[in-house]
This record gives structure tokens, C-alpha cells and sequence, in this order.
């Protein structure tokens, strides 16, 4: 199954993506890998990539690389055999020009709008703590590593991005409204889009995407 993972910054896409991927592979069998753009140019950035010159300064401000640039990866990544049965697409796509391009070359099978209020997305962007090895997500209130700074599941530092500064995030919403939001209205058109509730605990998002997916029910 092909699914899109929409919503604003910080409603918990890539969290809740990581634990999909188990849900997925034990629901139909087939591996759904994890394509998040924005941890593609994070992992740039980090290598010093060309990309990640060039990404660095864009993604700091909250701003959005250009749709050329991000269709080229997103492309070039689905033509992966891995994704055969199937993937999660989160960031991606986040403008109409991205959507018409994805539809170009793969099919998409669902889009979930991951729905939460923006005093929820300013609690958690406040709290991210993020593994610099593995990306694991952690939050320094709802979700704390067992030893400060240092990640659970790889023992890599844990780090505060910084795209998570209060400017930055106001940018990032002004970005999500303007340019994501009517991707809501661009899958719901194609009878795509399941609303889901991303507002309560993990654990509750975890079974309201299973019933959006009519997974185990
Ligand atoms: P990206 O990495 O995609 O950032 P984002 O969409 O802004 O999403 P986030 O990663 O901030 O949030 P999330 O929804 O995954 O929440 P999370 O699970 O971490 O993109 C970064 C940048 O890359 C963009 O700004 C842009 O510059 C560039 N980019 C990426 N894609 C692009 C594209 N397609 N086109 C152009 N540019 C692109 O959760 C947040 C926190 O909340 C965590 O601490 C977590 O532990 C906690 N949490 C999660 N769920 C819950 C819950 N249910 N209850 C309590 N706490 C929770």
C-alpha cells in the first residue's frame, strides 16, 4: 500500500511512521519503508553533501527546498526495489506541484491528514529531542530518553534540530498553511484523504491509524 503522511510540523507523522512500519509488515507482510524527505536532507546536511550545501540555509529558516529538486529525490527514491510492497511518503508531497509530479510516476493509495491544533504542534516542536545517529524521535516531557542526551536505541547523541527555534517553527506553519494545507483538498477530491486524530497519547494515534487503514478491527 502507497501512503502519503500529511500534517502540519510536529503532529507526529514521523513518529507514528517508525511504528507503522512494524504495523504494516505484520498487517499484509510486505515491507513499507519510511521516506521522509526532510530526514534525507537532514542526513545531507549531516555528510556535507552537495545537497546538504545547498538545503542547509533553507531548511534552518523553516522554508521549503524547491519542488524541482525534491521530486528529482522522491522519484529517484521510489525507484527502489525495497519499495515494491509499498511506503510511507512523509513530508512529501507538500506543495500541488509536488502532487501533480508524484502522481506522474507512482500511484497513491491513501493520504492521511494528520490532524492536531496548533497549540498541540507548539508543545511538541517545543520538546523534540531528536537522535543525531538513528533519528529516533524523543520529546523532553511525553517521551524522555533513559539518559539524558544519549539515544535509547543506538546510543547516538540526542540533540535539539534546528528548525525546532521558535522563528523557525512560526515560518514552518506560515509554510504548511500557505503551501501543504490544500493538499488536504487536492486527495479528498481523489477520495483519498482518511482524517486522522493526532492529538492524544502515541499509543491512541497508533490505534486511530489502524482503524483509518481498517487494520486488526
Ligand atoms: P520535516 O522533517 O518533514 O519536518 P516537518 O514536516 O515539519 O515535520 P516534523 O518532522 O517537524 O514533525 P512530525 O510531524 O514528523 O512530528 P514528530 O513525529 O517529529 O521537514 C523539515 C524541513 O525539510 C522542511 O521545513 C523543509 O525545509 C524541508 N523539506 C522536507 N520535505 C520537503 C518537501 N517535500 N518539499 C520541500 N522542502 C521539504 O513529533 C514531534 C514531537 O512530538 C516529538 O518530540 C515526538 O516525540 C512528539 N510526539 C509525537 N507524537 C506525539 C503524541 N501523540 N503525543 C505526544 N507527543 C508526541
Amino acid at each position: 500500500m502507497n501512503l502519503i503522511f500529511l500534517g502540519p510540523p510536529g503532529a507526529g507523522k514521523g513518529t507514528l511512521a517508525s511504528k507503522a512500519v512494524e504495523i504494516l509488515k505484520e498487517a499484509l507482510g510486505a515491507g513499507h519503508p519510511h521516506i521522509s524527505t526532510g530526514a534525507i536532507f537532514r542526513s545531507a546536511i549531516a555528510e556535507g553533501t552537495p545537497l546538504g550545501l545547498k538545503v542547509k540555509a533553507i531548511l534552518d529558516s523553516g522554508k521549503l527546498v524547491d519542488d524541482q529538486t525534491t521530486i528529482d529525490l522522491v522519484k529517484e527514491r521510489l525507484a527502489r526495489a525495497d519499495v515494491r510492497g509499498g511506503y510511507i511518503l512523509d513530508g512529501f508531497p507538500r506543495t500541488i506541484p509536488q502532487a501533480e509530479a508524484l502522481a506522474g510516476f507512482s500511484r497513491v493509495d491513501r493520504a492521511l491528514n494528520f490532524d492536531i491544533p496548533d497549540a498541540a504542534v507548539l508543545e511538541r516542536l517545543g520538546g523534540r529531542r531528536v537522535c543525531r545517529k538513528c533519528g529516533h524521535n524523543f520529546h523532553a516531557v511525553f517521551d524522555k530518553p533513559k539518559q539524558e542526551g544519549v539515544c535509547d536505541h543506538c546510543g547516538g547523541e540526542v540533540y535539539i534540530r534546528d528548525d525546532d527555534r521558535p522563528e523557525a517553527v512560526q515560518k514552518r506553519l506560515e509554510v504548511y498553511r500557505s503551501q501543504t494545507a490544500p493538499l488536504i483538498d487536492f486527495y479528498r477530491g481523489k477520495g483519498l484523504l482518511i482524517d486522522v486524530d493526532a492529538g492524544p497519547p502515541v499509543n491512541q494515534v497508533v490505534e486511530n491509524f489502524k482503524k483509518a487503514l481498517g487494520i486488526g478491527i
